[in-house]
């Protein structure tokens, strides 16, 4: 899918469609007051068929005085369009539009004004939501959708600066990044493994000229990553550990990214209940989200420098399992008695995260789907946001609140540390039903102490269960926005 920015009127632009909105007052806006003038009260009459709800949409077929073979009307309901109402008439445009057989479309629906927003972020928005709704995952069916959308651009018909350049080259590559993380979440747990993500990281780094290390199960032997390598210890999928850099701004300091990888998490010995087990495939969609924004970051050639650490493993039950009660010594030194395999996410990502120490990172956050608990405290809405650094706390609000991607700050006092206290080790890696995602979090703050750390706990944000099941590719537009403006870019 391509989209381009040029000047054009509605009702001249040769294209197969036209988007234009409605109120819900009936009130038009002005490009589409501009379209029925030159229709001749056409669209005045249509109008009785369309509600201007948000999302409604009318298509209406060879207007008299307008160029464009379709005019699709949407409903932007009511009049000082709202962020979410913006949001939601470009997703039934797209739906709409996917449906058709035009192979363009001008979206008049980009010049609004949405409250204080400057046009990139109308234009940035455009392209998350429209190709959003058009990705498809079709590839293990056999019966591809026989027609495939024939949309192939679309115009956004502004005049061209070199802002709206920028914002649309940065919308074009997050995309692309959400795309790639969605697919990788998508994949089945026995074709999407830790050597698959490995490869994926490879093929990334070929592609975007990025340095990629990957270390194996020997490797961390050697370096002592205990806790990783006992959740790793019953697969027969070798565990990775990728760390893949990308530098768009020589010598500053880097923004680690650490994403647990877990491909397959059934809990361990602590076994899971079977009742949608599937969607434990989802349990690597933090390194997805790193991968992804690692690929967008690169491929807009964003002038920050990230690092992306991905521990991958699959947690399986076995005679080589991990024991609920064993103790083992993580790479920071501190030792942990794993009182439940299934918390295995904070196993890995501590290790990972002391790794990502010796870059000496600027910031190091992390995205995890951590904790059940963290559904039940924000449902699918918001993804829960931990930091033991005010500043980087507000700057990941700021660019969640700027990406509609939202967070939701959640406590993180020493308080709940004795939640985590052991009489064998020096910690549990558990802490007990009350506030299940704070004592994981905490548990990830005792290694994280010499940095600035955020942890994202995206168990409600990365997939959604039922008929639309799927991932969503969540948080990899907050990130990209997070680090580019961690970088000073508006
Ligand atoms: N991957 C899960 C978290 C999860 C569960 C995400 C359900 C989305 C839906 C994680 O590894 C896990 O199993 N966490 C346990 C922790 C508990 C044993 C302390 C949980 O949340 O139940
Ligand atoms: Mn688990
Ligand atoms: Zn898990």
């Amino acid at each position: 899918m391509k989209f381009s920015i040029k000047t054009l009127s509605p009702e001249t632009a040769q294209a197969g469609c036209v988007v234009v909105g409605i109120y819900q007052t009936k009130e038009f806006t002005p490009a589409a007051r501009r379209l029925d003038q030159a229709a001749k009260g056409a669209l005045k009459k249509a109008l009785r068929d369309l509600s201007g709800k948000t999302g409604s949409t009318l298509l209406l077929h060879a207007l008299p005085g307008v160029a464009a073979e379709r005019v699709l009307l949407v409903g932007l309901g009511e009049k000082d369009t709202s962020e979410a109402a913006y949001r939601d008439a470009l997703r039934a445009a797209a739906n709409a539009l996917k449906e058709l057989d035009a192979k363009d479309a001008a979206l008049f629906l980009v010049d609004m004004k949405i409250g204080s927003r400057p046009l990139g972020w109308n234009v940035r928005h455009a392209v998350l939501c429209v190709r959003d709704a058009l990705y498809r995952f079709d590839q293990l069916k056999t019966q591809k959708k026989t027609s495939a959308p024939a949309l192939q651009e679309v115009i956004l018909p502004l005049s061209p600066k070199a802002e709206l350049k920028n914002a649309l080259d940065e919308a074009n590559a997050t995309a692309d990044g959400t795309a790639l993380a969605r697919t990788l979440g998508n994949l089945p747990p026995n074709i999407c493994t830790p050597t698959y993500l490995a490869e994926e990281a490879k093929k990334l780094a070929r592609e975007f000229k990025l340095e990629l290390e990957v270390l194996e199960r020997k490797d961390m032997e050697k370096l002592g990553m205990g806790a990783l390598l006992a959740v790793a210890s019953a697969s027969h999928q070798a565990p990775k550990l990728i760390v893949l850099r990308y530098e768009g701004r020589k010598g500053a300091k880097p923004v680690a990214l650490v994403g647990k990888g877990i491909t397959f998490d059934t809990g361990g010995i602590s076994l899971k209940p079977a009742g949608e087990m599937d969607e434990m495939k989802f349990d690597m969609s933090g390194a997805a989200a790193v991968l992804g924004a690692v690929r967008a970051l690169a491929g807009m050639r964003a002038p920050v420098n990230v690092i992306g650490v991905v521990p991958a493993c699959e947690n399986m039950p076995g005679g080589q399992a991990t024991r609920p009660g064993d103790v083992v010594t993580t790479l920071s030194g501190q030792t942990v008695e794993i009182l439940n395999t299934d918390a295995e996410g904070r196993l890995i990502l501590c290790d990972a995260l002391s790794y990502a120490e010796r870059y000496k990172p600027d910031v190091v956050v992390d995205i995890a789907t951590l904790t059940g608990a963290i559904v039940i405290a924000l449902g699918h809405v918001a993804t829960g946001l931990f930091a033991n650094d005010e500043k980087l706390a507000g700057e990941i609000d700021a660019a969640a609140d700027d990406a509609w991607d939202r967070v939701w700050r959640m406590p993180l006092w020493e308080d709940y540390q004795e939640q985590l206290r052991s009489n064998f080790a020096d910690m549990a890696n558990i802490g007990g039903r009350p506030a299940g995602s704070v004592t994981a979090a905490s548990f990830l703050a005792r290694f994280t102490r010499k940095m600035r750390w955020a942890h994202l706990d995206i168990a409600g944000t990365a997939w959604k269960s039922g008929r639309e099941k799927g991932s969503t590719g969540r948080p990899v537009p907050l990130l990209v926005r997070f680090a580019l403006r961690h970088a000073g870019r508006k």
